[in-house]
């Protein structure tokens, strides 16, 4: 997510940690100040307002420069590194990067090498995968490639490239993941309710999970799902609350962009959020015509 979104969702509560969007690394180490742009949680020891951790993200196929990148972030006080396996846009895979590299599982493991013999050993270099490229048969080599190269955490989002985000994510297919690697591993896909994650932990075996579209949906989803597992109920929360992280979220956008452009980016989540809260709705039919918005 990008940093208007990290710090809406983050002050609803229950996230542990958030992510960049993936940095793309090609044949160079970027400069600091695309870091203070895609990262301006850096200035606050990369912790959203409300003090969530957040990792800085790498997509990228150049063991090289995925290392001195990572020293770069390092440099400038990152705690967690993150390198992205997953992404299934064309674009991005014609030049190598993101989910195709899942059909070259050495590849994998000699980034990860790479880029954990830069860091200094405190700081943790992690993967996210998918379940392959256009099928799931290098789903276990993959994920061993990453544990043994010292991945300390694997995501995994439960489809393979071919599969897009088309329902449904094959859960039970995180739980075989699990059982050959030390490394923990972290579900991913489709969990939209309370309920979706039960069920997903009892496919993936897994407690820990990385909530993406669901939360942006419902952004009191990791607060609901925290609270389900203290064994209470909490109930949905009322439009309120979410009112007020839209208001955060435009401010910011405010902040970074053009106002035409920051009354985009409210439109756009207004549309996913219009789905769970009527309220959402009446106020996306309110701004959907306008080139500028005052909230
Ligand atoms: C618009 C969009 C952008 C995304 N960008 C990233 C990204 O930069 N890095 C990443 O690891 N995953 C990215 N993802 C994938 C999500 O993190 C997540 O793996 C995927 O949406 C499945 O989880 P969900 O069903 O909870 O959304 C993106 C997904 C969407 C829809």
């Amino acid at each position: 997510m990008d940093a208007p979104m990290r710090a809406a969702l983050t002050a609803m509560g229950g996230v542990d940690w958030c992510v960049t969007e993936f940095i793309r690394v090609t044949q160079s180490v970027l400069p600091t100040r695309t870091y203070q742009r895609l990262a301006p949680e850096l200035e606050q020891q990369w912790k959203t307002a409300s003090g969530t951790p957040l990792h800085v993200q790498f997509l990228g196929s150049d063991p090289e420069f995925l290392a001195a990148n990572a020293v770069r972030a390092a440099k400038l006080g990152a705690k967690e590194i993150d390198l992205n396996f997953g992404c299934p846009a064309k674009a991005v895979n014609r030049h190598r990067g993101g989910a195709v590299l899942l059909e070259e599982p050495e590849l994998l493991n000699t980034i990860v090498t790479a880029v954990r013999a830069a860091v200094p050993e405190p700081i943790k270099v992690t993967a996210k995968m998918r379940l392959g490229y256009l099928d799931k048969s290098l789903m276990l080599d993959c994920a061993r490639a990453l544990d043994e190269a010292g991945a300390a955490r694997i995501v995994v989002h439960a489809r393979t490239k071919a599969e897009g985000y088309r329902p449904p994510a094959h859960w039970h297919c995180i739980a075989q993941i699990a059982d050959v690697v030390r490394a923990p591993v972290m579900a991913n896909g489709e969990i939209w309710t309370v309920e979706d994650y039960l069920q997903c932990r009892r496919e993936s075996g897994c407690n820990d999970v990385m909530l993406g579209r669901g939360l942006v949906a419902r952004p009191d989803l990791a607060l609901q799902i925290r609270t389900a597992l203290l064994g209470e109920h909490q109930a949905p929360s009322s439009w309120d609350p979410i009112f007020a992280a839209v208001q955060v979220f435009y401010q910011h956008s405010l902040a970074q962009l053009n106002p035409t452009a920051a009354a985009g980016r409210l439109k756009s989540w207004l549309a996913h959020l219009r789905h769970t809260y009527p309220e959402a709705s009446e106020l996306y039919q309110q701004v959907r015509t306008q080139k500028v918005v005052a909230l």
